[in-house]
């Protein structure tokens, strides 16, 4: 059995605050996106968990730490092998590690034959990741909370984006820290967003998009504010960080215009990908 797992981007992502906890609330729209990794479920003496990246095969891996809570909750015996052929660039802010976790509970529970409901799912889920709940949901929504407490959105249907990324790296904890230190004023792209969403107002839809992170990522990783720059240089209608970064996204307007980005960026030693905002 195969399944796909499909990355996220951030359209909007408001920090609101710090939680007792210590994690950031925040408000943000997040959409799945067509690039994604594929997952292959086999029959198997026992569990095993193999990659075409041979570093990600190790035990601290999420696919293999959804699956485990998967079996706890189950009791079902773990005779399964998972491949993970990994198309998604990490660490990235495109949530492919979770997408991949996602589809790992979903992969499984569909191998063996439903054992636990939808919310049992989402329960697990929430363990492994702030962005798990959302892959799992697999469609756009509004996520607050730490990211897993999810209102879906309407669709903002079928958008042309770019994904570009450079070689600078970015961890997600470190862009938490240097945010909180840098004092910045908290946004509200996310209602702005919303209203135009419920208006139908594209135009105003793609002018909303925002990341609070963005100040921070230009500091840590100057190269996203160079892609960002690039992206809108080349026709995109709105380019973002995605996430904690460092990948950025554009939405594109038409696919043409996107796909000859991806030749531009790709020519200026960046790595580039066409996709499509899922619908
Ligand atoms: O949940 P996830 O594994 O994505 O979180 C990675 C790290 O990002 C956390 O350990 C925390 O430092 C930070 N984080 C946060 N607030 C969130 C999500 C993540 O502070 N809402």
């Amino acid at each position: 059995m195969k399944i796909t797992a499909n990355a996220k981007i951030n359209l909007t992502l408001d920090i609101t605050g710090i939680r007792p906890d210590g994690f950031h609330s925040l408000r943000s729209v997040m959409v799945p996106i067509s690039l994604c990794d594929e997952l292959t479920f086999e029959e198997n003496e026992k569990f095993a968990f193999s990659c075409d990246i041979k570093a990600l095969e190790t035990n601290d891996n999420l696919c293999v730490r959804a699956a485990k809570l998967f079996f706890e909750k189950t009791k079902k015996p773990d005779g399964v092998s998972i491949h993970l052929q990994k198309n998604i660039p990490f660490p990235a802010g495109l949530g492919g590690g979770s997408a991949d976790a996602a589809a790992v509970l979903k992969g499984l529970n569909s191998f063996y034959g439903m054992p636990i409901c939808e919310n049992a799912l989402f329960e697990l889920a929430e363990k492994l990741g702030s962005d798990v709940s959302l892959c799992l949901l697999g469609r756009g929504a509004l996520c607050e909370g730490r990211g897993e407490v999810l209102t879906p959105i309407k669709s903002i249907g079928v958008m042309p984006v770019v994904i570009a990324i450079g070689e600078g790296r970015l961890s997600t904890p470190d862009v938490y820290r240097r945010y909180d230190a840098m004092n910045l004023p908290v946004r509200n792209d996310t209602d702005f967003f919303l209203s135009a969403l419920a208006a139908n107002d594209r135009e105003r839809l793609l002018s909303s998009l925002g990341n609070a992170f963005e100040p921070v990522a230009d500091e840590l990783c100057p190269e996203t504010k160079t892609l960002r720059k690039r992206l809108s240089e080349l026709g995109a209608a709105n380019a973002r960080l995605s996430g904690s970064g460092p990948s950025v996204f554009g939405i594109f307007n038409d696919e043409q215009t996107a796909r000859l980005a991806v030749d531009v960026l790709e020519s200026e030693g960046f790595s580039a990908y066409f996709c499509k905002t899922v619908k």
